[in-house]
């Protein structure tokens, strides 16, 4: 089968995704396939390939879910599918998604912008009170209050441009749970660090943009509990490819959010369980 492969320049930015996309291709040649890795071309191209595998960054409003919608259309295989594109570009809709199906999440309160309740909803989270733009990426749109005065000034921001938010209580943690989900079944897990001085795995520390380590963990070796979350939450959202993340207190789990699009890199999210790339690729050819 031939495997069509979306990918814009930032793709190539860091090596080890580089390596990564390599490591696709090496893959599904050993496995009989083509992986054809391409540009925006492959709109005009769709019907060269037999599926599409979308690695750049996904939006509704990005060229991405056009390929994703047309390859649709044309009956491919596609991960990430359109409709993952559009409940993980939403962290409203995947809030309700995610509570309708039983999912455990930080206790969260939709925000539609009745300020005159604002200050009873945040008193009833306790602060600090997390505050997140609907659609949010690399920790752009999340922000974390200590009290009224700058919960108000976030809020009013956010609203600026934003229908609906989310306000959230703060679960303190060292890491985040990066469980990798394909078609209902846990491929790799890490633990993303939170870098020192940070309480997002990518934040501002002194005027500069850090990142926290990857550190991967056999998913042989995970909590059954965790798996079982990380599965039902990727579950609720369909059967593709995800990047589920999730705090940890103790032995209780909450979903923070689950990514369509998960960021593979050579040397950290394949560190311990070395087959994902052969699971992908039988994804995209079954
Ligand atoms: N309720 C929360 N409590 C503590 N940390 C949080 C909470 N929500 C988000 N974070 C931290 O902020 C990061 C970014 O939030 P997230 O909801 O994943 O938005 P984004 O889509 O921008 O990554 C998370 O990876 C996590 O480390
Ligand atoms: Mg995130």
């Amino acid at each position: 089968m031939k495997i069509g492969c979306y990918v814009e320049t930032y793709n190539f930015k860091y090596k080890e995704e580089f390596e990564a996309l390599k490591l696709f291709e090496v893959t599904a040649e050993n496995l009989g396939h083509t992986f054809e890795v391409t540009g925006k071309e492959i709109i005009d191209r769709l019907d060269d390939f037999d599926s599409v595998f979308i690695r750049a960054t996904t939006d509704p409003l990005f060229t991405s879910y056009v390929v994703s919608r047309l390859a649709e259309e044309r009956g491919k295989k596609v991960i990430d599918d359109s409709e993952s594109i559009r409940i993980c570009s939403d962290k409203v809709a995947l809030y309700y998604r995610l509570t309708k199906n039983g999912i455990p999440v930080p206790y969260t309160v939709p925000f539609y912008g009745d300020f005159e309740k604002l200050n009873s909803i945040a008193e009833d989270i306790g602060y600090p009170v997390v505050v997140k733009a609907p659609n949010s990426r690399f920790s752009l749109f999340v922000e974390k209050t200590n009290n009224f005065e700058e919960l108000l000034a976030i809020v009013k921001r956010f609203m600026r441009r934003n229908k609906a938010i989310l306000l959230q209580k703060y679960i303190p943690s060292t890491f985040d749970w990066r469980i990798g989900v394909l078609n209902g079944e846990v491929i790799y897990a890490c633990k993303y660090l939170l870098p020192k001085g940070g309480w997002k795995i990518r934040d501002v520390v002194n005027n500069k943009v850090v990142w926290g380590d990857v550190k991967a963990i056999k998913r042989d070796n995970l909590p059954s509990k965790l798996k079982k979350i990380a599965v039902n939450a990727a579950k609720s959202v369909g059967n593709g490819l995800y990047g589920v993340d999730i705090k940890q207190v103790g032995d209780e789990f909450f979903v923070i959010e689950v990514n369509d699009n998960p960021t593979i890199m050579h040397g950290m999210e394949d560190a311990k369980d070395k087959d994902i790339y052969e699971k992908i690729i039988m994804a995209l050819v079954s």
